[in-house]
């Protein structure tokens, strides 16, 4: 009996241990040592490593990159995504901090109103995403970071990508697998790639994606419109506003841009749209955002040989660890011929009638509403 007992304390104790072992390392990255992975996914190359040769490469592409960014003439920082040395500088000058600004800006949103979040939990713990401009789609590493920092509220991700550069697609795999599911470790990545120059009509290619965008809880537009020539702005509205006439969902769209003089044409217009057919959360033409407190701090290692040791070590350029950001953010409530808060308080009602079992209990209304009108209908999106 007395040595049972104590099988069973050690049993406990080891358990314990183990369990705690355990979350530890469910939640252990190294942010940087990731970064690194998909460097070399996006380099190609065989190692797990940059060698000093990538690393001097990575180190030129990042300054050029950042150099285009920085030119103060008025024509609009046009980057193209195609080669491989231009996605690796971007990664390297801006992949951590656009990871991070997400978290930052959600951070601000639920400052500002918390009731305009979407609530994972109404949809099993699944969050749709759509990226407009996705790159590498970084942008969803913030968002599920904000989510899921103190329990896993999103366990399902759904990420409709859309980008005029079909390269990003595998790199956006790296991201997935070396990022995301390592600190996420439970979470389940849903991609779907929509490859389209949103200059161009791109309604046929929604059309042909449109139960997966109008599930959509948070439309991200970020660092892309300051690649677009205002000239475009017809069809680039006429794309973006398909996206958000068809949502089913309540759809919180988080803008975000550089601040710089020269992006305001290519900016300004959006958010005046977005205004105008949504309502207004917050914004800022013109806040710092810095990476100075957990979780979203950004530094050397210090180590010698981490990532940005390496890549800034005896250089002029240095670690980029604040943004300066123009950011919009507001909510579309879905078009129906019914309200929104009509909705709201039926569905919660509805959730009310569960039998024990869970399943939804058949309810007589009072008032004629018929449950299948909840569903968004393309006609009503002309009225
Ligand atoms: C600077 S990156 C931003 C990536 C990501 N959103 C971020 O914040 O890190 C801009 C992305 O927008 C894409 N892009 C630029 N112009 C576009 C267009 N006309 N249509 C679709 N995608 C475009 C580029 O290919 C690139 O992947």
């Amino acid at each position: 009996m007395g040595s049972s007992f104590g099988g069973y304390c050690l049993l406990a104790t080891y358990g314990i241990i183990y369990i705690r072992v355990k979350m530890v390392k469910a939640t252990q990255l190294n942010f940087t040592e990731a970064l690194e992975k998909i460097l070399v996914s996006v380099w190609g190359t065989s190692k797990n490593y940059l060698s000093d040769s990538l690393i001097a490469k990575t180190r030129a592409s990042l300054v050029a990159v950042r150099e285009a960014y920085r030119y103060h003439g008025s024509s609009p920082s046009r980057i193209n995504f195609k080669p491989k040395k231009n996605r690796a500088g971007y990664i390297a000058a801006f992949g951590q901090q656009h990871a991070l600004l997400s978290y930052l800006h959600m951070s601000r949103v639920a400052a500002a109103n918390p009731s305009v979040l979407p609530v994972p939990e109404n949809y099993n713990n699944e969050l749709v995403l759509t990226l407009v401009g996705a790159g590498m789609a970084l942008e969803s590493y913030g968002i599920c970071l904000y989510y899921n920092k103190v329990s896993q509220r999103v366990k399902k991700l759904r990420l409709n990508l859309i980008d005029k550069v079909g390269d990003w697609s595998s790199n956006r795999q790296t991201m997935i697998d070396r990022l995301l599911k390592v600190k996420f470790s439970k979470l389940s990545v849903i991609p779907n790639e929509i490859t389209v120059d949103l200059r161009k009509d791109c309604l046929q290619d929604f059309v042909k994606q449109h139960d997966s965008l109008a599930n959509t809880d948070i439309l991200v537009i970020y660092n892309v419109m300051n690649e677009i020539q205002e000239v475009h702005a017809l069809n680039v509205w006429k794309n973006v506003d398909f996206l958000i006439r068809i949502c089913r969902r309540p759809l919180l769209i988080l803008l975000m841009e550089p601040s710089a003089l020269k992006t305001v044409p290519r900016v300004e217009w959006i958010k005046t749209q977005l205004v105008q057919c949504a309502d207004l959360v917050l914004t800022n033409n013109h806040e710092e955002f810095y990476f100075d407190a957990e979780p979203a701090i950004i530094g050397f290692e210090n180590t010698g040989d981490g990532l940005y040791d390496r890549l800034y070590g005896n250089t002029t350029s240095s670690l980029t660890t604040s943004l300066r950001r123009n950011h919009l953010s507001v909510l579309v409530k879905p078009r129906s011929p019914i309200s929104y808060e009509q909705m709201t308080k039926q569905l919660l009602e509805l959730k009310n009638k569960r039998t024990k079992s869970g399943q939804y209990r058949r309810v007589r209304r009072t008032d004629g509403f018929q449950e299948s009108l909840w569903h968004s209908n393309p006609d009503w999106l002309n009225q």
